[in-house]
């Protein structure tokens, strides 16, 4: 590791405490986006503003910038748009740090969004910027009750067997509307309420869980069928539930299978996302925005000036070193490539720059010759969970009934993450195709091709997305919300949203109010 160790230890830290579903649940806790598109009056007069990345954060001040007149210049470090977003294809290249060269070799058409790949439906922000540019949104199916859990080890009969989430589903809600139906019915809760009261909570456990007229649970029909209903004389044969101590012993009650995606506010049904990449949100900003964007300009020191700012950068096809004064910086390069870089911060955002931890986080794409989830097991999107490193099968949810297909064979966070990306290439694809078969047999025979990534060794990222403990968001996050001299900061770390797109939209328009409305009152120079 090159960076810093102060950052290193941070990130370490995290993974112990805070990467599992948990905390991913926890990030379930934010304010819901408000609608709006930008009005802003008055000119930016031809400021110059340096917008260092060009991740969606810096795409969307530059492009509200250049609605207002300002001249804007973007500086990547990439030779490519996108930062987090970022669609993987056919000739995609990627070097990661202490790492070979990956070229993509799927097929024509075929694709997988290494980063960003699903939108709730109440990230107004994200939405109304695919309004205003033309990018057309589809359902993301997030949920699938056919795709499947399988929890590896455990004891008993179901040990080391798949089930289909809507077997689990059914179930434990079965299982435990029997119990509190039972506590209800013989007055052994202690609440104040009459009989009919109770009367009426039976009645709905006995409808929410599929309770027999004994108000026990049977199974039900909502389970499935070992033989599907038909014409004539099918019937169909409902499936037998199993016994509860079953599900417990094979591990089924483990967190890993906690209803996560249903009842998480930004993964409740319908999520949404950019039919044919989210790269393709990405290319219209860059439409929009025109030649602005320098590519292969890495960022090696920001100084903030008596009036402005002068960002000093390296042009990576040449090696030539060159300055770039402006009237104002916006800097949204991620926290942990930005405390590689040299800078005269004050000391508040320096600490928080090194001290607030980012996520491990991997996606590993595989394309298979046949889609088989489909063919074989009637899996049409959804994801597919494991106790295993893999943690999430990720199905595509477009090109139904196509002749091949990608899907995401492993999608993991914190320590499994971290795990994987120590993984050598070759290895990485073993494990993923070892564990993943377990699930899917099909995976031997059908397999392709593999591109994977591992977030935290991909440069100019190092690392999936920031992660707040509440004492962190007290004491270092404030640092980034009002400028330091002329820089100002943002991206999805300066936000409520991490590890979403709204959250660097969010947190570009603020930053874009911010600047405009001290030019508004009296130019760049800076305030104290
Ligand atoms: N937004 C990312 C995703 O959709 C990361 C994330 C995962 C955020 C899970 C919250 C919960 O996968």
């Amino acid at each position: 590791m090159t960076y810093l160790t102060r950052r290193h230890f941070i990130r370490k830290a995290a993974q112990l405490t805070g990467s599992g579903y948990t905390a991913m649940m926890a990030l379930g806790l934010i304010p819901e986006a408000p609608a709006r598109t930008l009005n802003l009056p008055g000119s930016g007069n031809g400021k110059r503003i340096i917008i260092l990345g060009a991740g969606m954060a810096g795409l969307a001040t530059a492009y509200e910038l250049g609605k207002k007149g300002y001249d804007c210049t973007l500086l990547e470090a990439r030779n490519r748009p996108g930062g987090r977003v970022w669609t993987v294809r056919k000739g995609t290249k990627e070097t990661e740090t202490e790492g070979t060269e990956q070229t993509c070799t799927f097929d024509e058409g075929q694709f997988f969004n290494a980063g960003a790949m699903r939108i709730p439906h109440h990230h107004e922000s994200v939405i109304a910027y695919c309004r205003e540019l033309g990018v057309p949104l589809e359902s993301f199916n997030n949920t699938n009750e056919g795709a499947y859990y399988y929890s590896d080890g455990g004891t008993g009969p179901l040990a080391s067997k798949r089930i289909r989430q809507r077997e689990l589903h059914s179930d434990m809600r079965g299982y435990t509307t029997e119990l509190l139906a039972k506590a209800f019915d013989q007055s052994a809760l202690d609440l104040p309420l009459s009989p009919e009261d109770r009367e009426k909570i039976i009645g709905y456990l006995v409808a929410e869980g599929s309770l027999d007229a004994t108000r026990l649970y049977k199974g039900s029909s909502r389970r499935g069928y070992s033989v599907v209903p038909g014409a004539y004389d099918q019937p169909g044969k409902m499936a037998d539930a199993p016994a509860l101590l079953h599900l417990i012993e094979a591990g089924y009650l483990s967190p890993h299978f906690y209803n996560v995606p249903e009842y998480t506010y930004e993964q409740q049904t319908t999520m949404l996302m950019v039919p044919g990449g989210t790269d393709r949100l990405t290319d219209a900003f860059v439409k929009k925005i025109g030649k602005k964007i320098l590519y292969g300009a890495a960022v090696k020191e920001i100084k903030k000036t008596e009036n402005g700012a002068s960002v000093v950068y390296q042009d990576q096809k040449t090696g030539a070193t060159r300055e770039l004064a402006g009237d104002f910086c916006i800097c949204t390069i991620p926290l942990p490539v930005l405390s590689t870089i040299a800078n005269n911060f004050s000391s508040d955002v320096q600490r928080a720059v090194d001290m607030v931890p980012y996520n491990d986080t991997c996606k590993v794409g595989l394309q298979f010759r046949r889609r088989f989830w489909e063919e074989d097991d009637s899996i049409y999107g959804g994801i597919s969970r494991t106790n295993m490193d893999i943690t999430q099968v990720v199905y595509p949810c477009s090109g139904y009934l196509g002749k091949k297909g990608v899907l995401i064979g492993c999608y993991n966070y914190g320590s499994t993450a971290e795990r994987l990306g120590n993984l050598s290439l070759p290895d990485r694809q073993k494990m993923v195709l070892e564990q993943g078969g377990k699930i899917h047999p099909q995976y031997g025979k059908e397999f392709e091709s593999c591109f994977s990534l591992a977030w935290q060794k991909i440069p100019y990222s190092m690392g999936g997305w920031a992660v707040y403990s509440p004492e962190a968001r007290q004491r270092y996050y404030p640092a980034f919300l009002k400028p330091d001299g002329n820089i100002y900061f943002a991206g999805e770390h300066t936000s409520y949203l991490t590890a979403w797109i709204a959250g660097s939209f969010e947190s570009a328009r603020r930053t874009v109010e911010a600047i405009h409305e001290r030019v508004q009152r009296g130019g760049a120079s800076a305030s104290k």
